[in-house]
């Protein structure tokens, strides 16, 4: 299923995500912080350790990175879904963080080129219909010498727990287009980024990445 192309049912992918992340808002800030605790733990603190100067985050959910961003940096979040983006926009006004969000798609950036020194994009690439897309728009919204910083889940190196994830997610692609075996390094790569650090963690489902355009 591509960015383009529909989904069973003839309804566009990005529509789909909008509607299964709007419906799933509300209960998503519960069911995240247990998984935060088991499986991404330090995950969202070694992203926000990492951002600087001008930060987008794409897909920025509920605003659950928001915490965690240095003081000295300021923050735009672009999300699909109005009802997460009405949690984040709650969430930093509890914060008393002035961020810049905007709907939108991360696969049609509504920014211009070279506008921000760090994208950040946390547990979302495995739902973005098109990653490759998303990641190409990240490279183009990036400053030469800019930051991209991902955090996600990905197919574990384990063949057992590959084989769990893989018929997994033959449920959760058809119910809410949710990829379990996805792994976005290889994109990163192939968009032309060049890798700072990497790592993988709990029998490899979990990767940081952080990584430059070249200047
Ligand atoms: C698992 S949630 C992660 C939210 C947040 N990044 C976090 O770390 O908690 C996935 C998010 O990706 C968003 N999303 C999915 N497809 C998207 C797209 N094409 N453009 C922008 N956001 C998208 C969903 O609306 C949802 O908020």
């Amino acid at each position: 299923m591509t960015s383009t192309g529909k989904a069973r049912g003839g309804e566009r992918p990005a529509a789909r995500q909008k509607r299964v992340w709007d419906k799933a808002a509300p209960g998503y800030d519960k069911q995240i912080s247990f998984f935060e605790k088991i499986w991404f733990g330090g995950g969202r603190e070694w992203l926000g350790q990492r951002a600087q100067g001008r930060v987008l985050e794409v897909a920025v959910g509920t605003g659950r990175n928001l915490p965690h961003y240095p003081a000295d940096v300021t923050v735009t979040g672009i999300e699909l879904s109005p009802a997460m983006l009405a949690i984040a926009r709650q969430r930093a006004a509890d914060l008393g963080r002035d961020v810049g969000f905007q709907e939108g798609d991360a696969e049609h950036l509504p920014c211009g080129d070279a506008s921000f020194d760090t994208v950040a994009c946390a547990l979302s690439l495995c739902t973005i219909p098109d990653p490759a897309a998303a990641i190409g728009e990240m490279k183009r919204v990036l400053v030469p010498g800019g930051r991209l910083l991902l955090l996600d889940h990905i197919a574990s190196t384990w063949p057992p727990v590959y084989a769990a994830q893989w018929l997994f997610e033959r449920i959760t692609i058809r119910a809410a287009g949710e990829h379990f075996t996805r792994r976005q390094l290889p994109l990163v790569r192939a968009a032309g980024f060049q890798l700072v650090e990497t790592g993988r963690l709990k029998a490899g489902t979990v990767e940081r990445i952080h990584a430059v355009k070249p200047a």
